[in-house]
Order: structure tokens, then C-alpha cells, then sequence
């Protein structure tokens, strides 16, 4: 059976890969609110870890606010348990996963291990400029984690949680523009270089990620097993 072909009674498993802002957390919301899949962010994780003052948390605190990466060992732990956690039958997408080599090659082993495989590497194409006003204009609704940004994507009542009616809001302590471009130079020199390893296993499509969202979810849709 090829690679490219879907994970039979298996849901399908997908990654979305491009730097920070690209737009990967946008798209996996979508695909969750469509498609029913799951979104394994081990972006979301860490910060739920660092929250929960767990050993994993404490360990990545710094790191993540500095803009590094949190050790190999540690984020495919993480996706280990989730794995784990996640029916069979439902899809997967993961965002912000695999990061460096040493995790993509985690990845195969750990889907091996789950009785899965991958189906589709989609990268975000982005210019890299505009990614830092993307970052620095984002916030979240504290209550449910909706995504606004002070101009793409406003409250249609200011103010007000769009999804669930809470008036509390918040912003990432790593999303000022210093964090940013470390993030984006840790992009370029770690996780960047995974790209060709996926395209010689044909798994690579690419998707214009300064599109509109709208015309962006459509593409991604398109791309993903049926
Ligand atoms: P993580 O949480 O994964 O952050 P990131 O990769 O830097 O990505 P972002 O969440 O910033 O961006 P995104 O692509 O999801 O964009 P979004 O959809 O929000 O990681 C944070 C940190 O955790 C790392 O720095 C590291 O320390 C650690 N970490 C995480 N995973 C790790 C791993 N595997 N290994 C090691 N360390 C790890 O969009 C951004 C904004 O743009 C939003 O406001 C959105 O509304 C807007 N927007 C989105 N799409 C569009 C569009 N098409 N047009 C206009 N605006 C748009």
C-alpha cells in the first residue's frame, strides 16, 4: 500500500507545517469544526503543562518564552500520550509537530506504534514579513480560545467572545516581536529542513498561507484524503 493512501478505517493524519502565524492553528480549528478531526498542538500542550506548573511545564517555561524549542524527548512524549488518546476512527491534524528531524523521525515510529500512518504534509507558504504583525495583533478569548486579531478577525460585538459570549481576552507572553523573529530564525534552521524529507516521500502539498483564510481552508480541503 502506498503512503499516500489513506489510513483505511483509520482516520486521516495530516501535518500543517509553517513558521509561526502562518496560520496552522487557524486551519486546524477549521478542519476540527468541519471534519471532526483532532488537533494535537504541542504548542497548546506545553502551555497547558506550564500552566499546570507540571515538570514538563517548568522545564519549558523559559524556553518557550525566549522562543527555542522545548527538547525532542519531551514534545514526542507528549504526542505519544495523545496518540494514545485518540480513537482510532478519528483524524488527526497536527500543528506545530514535528518540529526539528529527530521529530518527524519520532513521528513515524510513534504512528507505527498507534497503527497509523501519514497521510499529507501541508506547508503554508508565507511571507515571512507580514508574519510578525499577524503574531503581535493576536489574542484569544480566555474562556473558550477563540482567535481574534486586531485587524484580520475583530469581535463582531467588541468586546464580546464571537463563539461563547465571555468578555475576557488574553495574549501569548512569547507573541512580542523580539520572540517572534527568534521563533522564525528557529523555523528557518530546525523544522524548515524537514520539508525536503517529506517531499521525496511525495507527501508535500503546498498552499499559498497569505490568502484570505477562507480561500486558504478550501485549498487545505481539498488536499485531505476523502
Ligand atoms: P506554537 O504554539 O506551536 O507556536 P508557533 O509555531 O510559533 O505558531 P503560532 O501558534 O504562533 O502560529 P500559527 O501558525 O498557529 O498561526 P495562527 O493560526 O495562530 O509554539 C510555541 C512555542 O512552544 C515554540 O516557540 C516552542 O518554544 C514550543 N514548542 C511547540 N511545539 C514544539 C515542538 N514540537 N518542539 C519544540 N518546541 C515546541 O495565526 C496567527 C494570527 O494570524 C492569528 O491572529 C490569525 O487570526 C491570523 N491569521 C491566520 N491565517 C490568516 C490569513 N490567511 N490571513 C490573515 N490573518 C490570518
Amino acid at each position: 500500500m502506498s503512503e499516500r493512501k489513506a489510513n483505511g478505517a483509520a482516520g486521516p493524519v495530516v501535518i500543517l507545517l509553517g513558521p509561526p502565524g502562518a496560520g496552522k492553528g487557524t486551519q486546524a480549528q477549521k478542519l476540527m469544526a468541519s471534519r471532526g478531526m483532532v488537533q494535537l498542538s504541542t504548542g497548546d500542550m506545553l502551555r497547558a503543562a506550564v500552566r499546570a506548573g507540571t515538570p514538563v511545564g517548568l522545564e519549558a517555561k523559559a524556553i518557550m518564552e525566549q522562543g527555542g524549542l522545548v527538547p525532542d524527548s519531551v514534545v514526542s512524549g507528549l504526542i505519544d500520550e495523545a496518540l494514545a488518546a485518540t480513537p482510532p476512527e478519528t483524524g488527526i491534524i497536527f500543528d506545530g509537530y514535528p518540529r526539528t528531524l529527530a521529530q518527524a523521525e519520532s513521528l513515524d515510529s510513534l504512528l507505527a506504534a498507534h497503527g497509523r500512518h501519514l497521510d499529507r504534509v501541508i506547508e503554508l507558504a508565507v511571507d515571512e514579513d507580514a508574519l510578525v504583525d499577524r503574531i503581535t495583533g493576536r489574542f484569544t478569548c480566555a474562556n473558550c480560545g477563540e482567535g481574534y486579531h486586531n485587524r484580520f478577525k475583530r469581535p463582531k460585538v467588541e468586546g464580546v467572545c464571537d463563539r461563547c459570549g465571555s468578555t475576557e481576552f488574553k495574549r501569548r507572553p512569547d507573541d512580542n516581536e523580539a520572540t517572534v523573529r527568534t521563533r522564525m530564525a528557529e523555523y528557518r534552521a530546525k523544522t524548515a529542513p524537514i520539508l525536503p524529507v517529506y517531499e521525496a516521500r511525495g507527501l508535500v502539498a503546498r498552499v499559498d498561507g497569505m490568502a484570505p483564510m477562507e480561500d486558504v481552508e478550501r485549498e487545505v480541503q481539498a488536499l485531505l484524503p476523502a
